[in-house]
């Protein structure tokens, strides 16, 4: 598959076959996805595979009250403007039935593995994290050459601790996304829904665009 077609397909897959994924073809994913880069070459991220039936339901569990709270908010803001956009219904129905998925992969990483260069500029820092998502998004493109869906989330971060102790991750390691791994039920998006690259593409300064 062409790498251009596989970043254009690569979307949130909320539907499920219950088809498991193969170990060879989750480890193939997992040895192209380890090239990512990170700072310093600390190579930070460690990857927990959940298929035991009880521990993806708890994982949903614990899931499932934090997507609800969203939903809700969604909810209240159409009220009065009309109907819940669809992205999110399908949304809810993941969140529903996340236990069924057929793999779920708690991403870890090292603290002391991450090197953010933002963390005192009095704003939200996010530099931490460009040592662990790029060998994220990797593995959803690997999995994805290989015909394999995913949905990166991370509502369940908030429930850290619980995760931690359920799934034995050690101090020093953090909770960073939950990814949902398997066939899709209504195969893969042709056009996701992105910003043109004449709006978020800039020469020289942020004013200009650099494709007009
Ligand atoms: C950082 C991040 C966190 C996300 N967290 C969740 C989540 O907790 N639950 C969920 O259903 N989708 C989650 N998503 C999926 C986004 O909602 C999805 O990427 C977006 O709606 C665009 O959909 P598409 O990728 O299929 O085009 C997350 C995506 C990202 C990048």
């Amino acid at each position: 598959m062409e790498l251009s077609e596989a970043m254009r397909s690569t979307g949130t897959c909320r539907y499920y076959t219950d088809e498991q994924v193969p170990d060879d073809v989750l480890r193939a994913a997992f040895d192209d996805a380890r090239f990512g880069p990170q700072g310093g070459n600390r190579q930070p991220v460690r990857w927990i595979v959940v298929q035991d039936a009880e521990k993806k339901k708890r994982l949903a569990e614990l899931y499932l009250p934090y997507w609800e709270g969203y939903y809700a908010m969604v909810v209240e803001g159409t009220k009065a403007v009309g109907a819940v956009p669809a992205t999110v219904e399908s949304a809810n129905h993941f969140a529903h039935h996340l236990a069924e998925v057929p793999t779920l992969i708690v991403v870890c990483a090292e603290m002391d593995g991450i090197h953010p260069t933002d963390h005192e500029l009095g704003r939200l820092s996010v530099v931490g994290g460009a040592s662990i998502y790029p060998t994220v998004q990797n593995l959803t493109l690997a999995l994805r050459q290989q015909g394999v869906a995913s949905a990166l989330t991370t509502l369940l971060c908030a429930e850290e601790p619980a995760v931690r102790e359920m799934l034995s991750i050690p101090d020093g390691f953090i909770t960073a996304a939950l990814l949902a791994v398997g066939y899709p039920a209504k195969g893969f998006p042709r056009k996701l829904t992105r910003s043109p690259v004449e709006e978020i593409v800039f020469r020289d300064d942020f004013a200009t665009p650099m494709y007009a």
